[in-house]
């Protein structure tokens, strides 16, 4: 990255490090993989893990179920605002139920679970918690006064999901029963009821973020219908994903009529990995087709940690940290993007701004 870049990149992002944010107190996190602190890890039943090592090895210096080598770019956001990272539910709630805590974390609730989608149905053999279930987990707690009302309408509330259920749309074993432009559609009826269901229990600044490049992940060297040569991503792929994010701004953009007194921003992370992936090395990327950790063509066939992995010695220069999932290095660039950046990177304002304007309470 050139000094000057740095420099530009530091005083329009960073003009003042961690500002606590008074205003918000907590965020709310749904999603999947992406966010997922350790859900899938009190869960049981799930097969979808990354609580083993080499996962965390780079910040929390043990596995935590999240799936990086750090921290997602919900940490990274938290400690923007100042506020501690959000613990997994399943870990608040079992602290609640047996005793050890009285209440909920005042600082918000991680409800991610990876491998999970929009759609119900996607990877529940797995046994993954869908955003629908991770909705009703907070209705509750929010139904039983379990979070403060007055701590839901300041909060942020995140949505990050469907890369899932695209991904799964190209499997041979599943063969959909919908052409793409159907099944998008479906999707985003689910991210709609969703939002109207957030509004309707108090939250008032919703982001909901764009996919990745889902169709450059290195595990589609596990769909045998997608190319893993020269560096070429999967077209249909992402062309589901493009039509998946543009229906997804358009919620964004209806969210002042749609819900009186509620702001909504629309972080368009595919348009923030592709420039990474176009200049990488301003990014500090050495590698953006590559997994560091996994093994087979693009070390995208076996899951980083299982038998038989292999490791790079330089994460940070790589985009991908695993299979499916981003690096820490990249997590953080992206969230500098959607903490300070501007309406290329995050819009119509940005989370900072999202956190610091005045919500009128209606
Ligand atoms: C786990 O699976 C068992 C047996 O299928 C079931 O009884 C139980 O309710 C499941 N637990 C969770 C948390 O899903
Ligand atoms: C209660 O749960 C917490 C994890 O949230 C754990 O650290 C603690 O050991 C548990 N206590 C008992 C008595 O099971
Ligand atoms: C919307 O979501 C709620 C809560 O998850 C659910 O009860 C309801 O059936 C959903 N409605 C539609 C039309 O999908
Ligand atoms: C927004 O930020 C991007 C990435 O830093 C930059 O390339 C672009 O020129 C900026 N756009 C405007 C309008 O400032
Ligand atoms: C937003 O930030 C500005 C300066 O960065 C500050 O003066 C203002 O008080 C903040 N507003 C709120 C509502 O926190």
């Amino acid at each position: 990255m050139d000094k000057l870049y740095t420099l530009l990149l530091i005083t329009l992002i960073f003009p003042s490090t961690l500002i606590s944010s008074h205003n918000v107190p907590a965020i709310f996190i749904f999603g999947d993989s992406i966010f997922d602190a350790g859900n899938n890890h009190f869960n049981k039943n799930c097969s979808a893990q990354a609580d083993f090592p080499p996962y965390g090895s780079a910040f929390f210096h043990r596995p935590t179920g999240r799936f990086t080598n750090g921290r997602t770019v919900a940490d990274f956001i938290s400690q923007f605002m100042g506020i501690d990272l959000q613990k997994p539910y399943l870990e608040a709630q079992i602290a609640v139920v047996n005793g050890s805590k009285k209440d909920y974390p005042s600082n918000g609730i991680n409800f991610a679970s990876a491998g999970s989608g929009v759609l119900q149905g996607t990877n529940q053999d797995m046994g993954v918690i869908p955003i629908q279930e991770q909705l009703r987990q907070f209705q509750t707690l929010a139904n039983q006064n379990r979070i403060d009302k007055k701590v839901i309408q300041k909060s942020l509330f995140f949505l990050e999901s469907g890369s899932n259920d695209i991904y799964n749309y190209f499997l041979p074993f599943t063969p959909p029963t919908l052409v793409p432009d159907t099944y998008v559609e479906a999707m985003l009826k689910e991210v709609t009821n969703f939002t109207d269901q957030i509004y309707k229990l108090g939250g008032r600044r919703i982001a909901l973020f764009s996919l990745g490049p889902v169709g450059c992940v290195p595990a589609r060297a596990l769909v045998p219908s997608a190319p893993i040569t020269n560096n070429r991503c999967f077209g249909k792929m992402n062309v589901m994903v493009k039509k998946y994010n543009k229906g997804l701004e358009n919620l964004v953009n209806d969210i002042p009529s749609r819900y009186p007194g509620a702001v909504g921003v629309y972080g368009a992370v595919y348009d923030i990995v592709q420039r990474f992936r176009a200049i990488p090395s301003r990014y500090g990327f050495s590698d953006v087709s590559n997994a560091c950790c996994g093994d087979g063509p693009l070390r995208g066939e076996l899951q980083c940690g299982k038998e038989g992995y292999k490791i790079c010695e330089n994460p940070n220069g790589f985009l991908f940290w695993d299979y499916f999932h981003p690096t820490e290095h990249t997590n953080k660039i992206i969230s500098k993007a959607l903490w300070g950046g501007n309406k290329s990177q995050i819009r119509p304002i940005n989370l900072k701004n999202l956190a610091n304007i005045t919500v009128t309470l209606v």
